[in-house]
């Protein structure tokens, strides 16, 4: 049997001095390769979940397991490593230092890579900034650069350590539809390239685009089907593209924030 990429169990998530769970009872698996979308009201949990994925916090109960391997047995070490060589983050406020250029944006994350040598920055970085795109901004300052480019560059910047999940926390927040489209192109070729990505986002229209749909509602993680009984639908479609485009209509109508 295949073990997983990523498989969570019973996961509740409380912050250090408060009284109720942010997360609760959540299991979810991730195989490499998925593509998963999660949506949510404002506040439901969706930022915190995404940073247990991202080993910023650690479950307060329940499992989380990479590869097989539950991450209460790895040592800070182990940690570390898992972070900088396999996980990308990419943030709604793209979080580029304003006083670097692109090029030393991008490469920061390197610095914590020890695989790679100084001699090789430059061509980790332009490998980066073609995926998007970018590489004839590699001079520039972030202030030279409009909302969607910053993105791109902070895109390239999550790719530079070539990590195999992706996790994207409401990406396209602060840009318009043309420029979220070219960050959902992206996303998506990057799922076909082999990536697994998680995304966290507001817009049904591209969350439906996604492999599988989760909605998180405090705290508590539905799929597609638990949304239709919670919704009273009577009927659930055999067509998983079906189920899709119902979760859609229920979506637009119940879980935006
Ligand atoms: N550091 C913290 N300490 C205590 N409570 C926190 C902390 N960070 C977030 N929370 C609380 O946890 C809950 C979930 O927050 P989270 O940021 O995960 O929501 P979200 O679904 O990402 O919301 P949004 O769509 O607005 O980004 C909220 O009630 C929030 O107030
Ligand atoms: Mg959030």
């Amino acid at each position: 049997m295949n073990v997983p990429m990523i498989s969570i169990e019973n996961l509740c998530f409380r912050y250090p001095n408060t009284e109720t769970n942010v997360l609760n009872d959540i299991s979810l698996t991730i195989d490499e390769g998925d593509y998963i979308a999660i949506v949510g009201t404002s506040g439901s949990g969706k930022s915190t979940f995404l940073s247990i994925l991202g080993l910023l916090n650690k479950p307060s109960t329940g499992d989380y397991l990479i590869a097989g391997k539950n991450i209460l047995n790895l040592t800070n070490k182990s940690l570390s490593l898992l972070k900088t060589h396999e996980i990308g983050f990419i943030f709604q406020n793209y979080n580029l230092l304003s006083h670097l250029s692109i090029f030393h944006n991008v490469a920061l994350p390197l610095n914590y890579n020890s695989e790679v040598k100084r001699a090789e920055y430059r061509g980790k970085v332009i490998d980066a900034l073609e995926k998007v795109n970018m590489s004839e901004y590699i001079d520039r300052k972030p202030d030279q650069l409009s909302g969607g480019q910053q993105q791109r560059i902070a895109i390239a910047r999550a790719l530079v350590n070539n990590p195999s999940l992706i996790l994207a926390d409401e990406p396209t927040g602060n840009l318009d539809t043309k420029n979220s489209q070219k960050v959902y192109d992206l996303l998506a070729k990057l799922n076909k390239a082999g990536n697994t990505i998680c995304l966290i986002t507001h817009e049904i229209h591209y969350a439906s685009k996604a492999k599988k749909l989760w909605h998180i509602e405090d705290g508590r993680l539905l799929n597609q089907h638990q949304t239709l009984s919670i919704n009273q639908e009577q009927i659930i479609p055999d067509n998983p593209q079906q189920i899709l485009s119902i979760d859609n209509q229920l979506t637009a109508k119940h879980f935006v924030a």
